[in-house]
């Protein structure tokens, strides 16, 4: 079975990066002008994922607003002409990337706890498990090789 599916743990409370994280999500910390999560996002659809579940939590809001429109901004980079066209287009392309859902972990439980929040969006489905602080840049993706193997030789126990 195709695997289209991916889940990334992201309400954790990052308590290794304080205070960097006391109010800004771990995940959101930029990575040259990307935050963290965003460089998960592509690996996982440069893998061949469609449909993406992000675990937040509280305080984790960042998240869904960095994958969501921003009109206004949209509307004074297009007004910026030609100069503003390619950080424009940069812009819109995140909330396109992928479908992307997003869940809350209500008691912050551990990683295995929070997968589990992804139980009734993967259903049946394989999936993969991407962690929202774990950036792999290759340009081989990482999440597709694992994808690779897992539909050469399937679940191996
Ligand atoms: P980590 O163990 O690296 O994240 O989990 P953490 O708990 O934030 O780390 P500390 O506090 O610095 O030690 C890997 C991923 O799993 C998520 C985290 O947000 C991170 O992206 N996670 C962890 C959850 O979604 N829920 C949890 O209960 C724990």
């Amino acid at each position: 079975m195709k695997v289209t599916k991916a889940v990334i743990p992201a309400a954790g409370l990052g308590t290794r990066v304080l205070p960097a994280t006391k109010s800004m999500p771990k995940e959101m910390l930029p990575i040259v002008d990307k935050p963290a999560i965003q460089y998960i996002v592509e690996e996982a659809v440069h893998s061949g994922i469609t449909d993406i579940l992000i675990i937040t939590n509280r305080g984790k809001g960042l998240i869904e607003d960095h994958f969501d429109r921003v009109p206004e901004l949209e509307a004074r980079l297009t007004s910026g002409g030609p100069e503003k066209e390619k950080i424009l287009k940069e812009i819109v392309d995140i909330s396109h990337m992928a479908n992307i859902y997003f869940v809350r972990q209500k008691e912050t439980r551990g990683l295995g706890h929070a997968v589990n929040c992804a139980r009734s969006f993967v259903g049946k489905e394989p999936f993969a498990v991407l962690y929202g602080d774990d950036v792999i840049i290759g340009e081989d993706p990482a999440c597709g090789q694992l994808i690779r193997a897992y539909e050469e030789f399937g679940l191996v126990c």
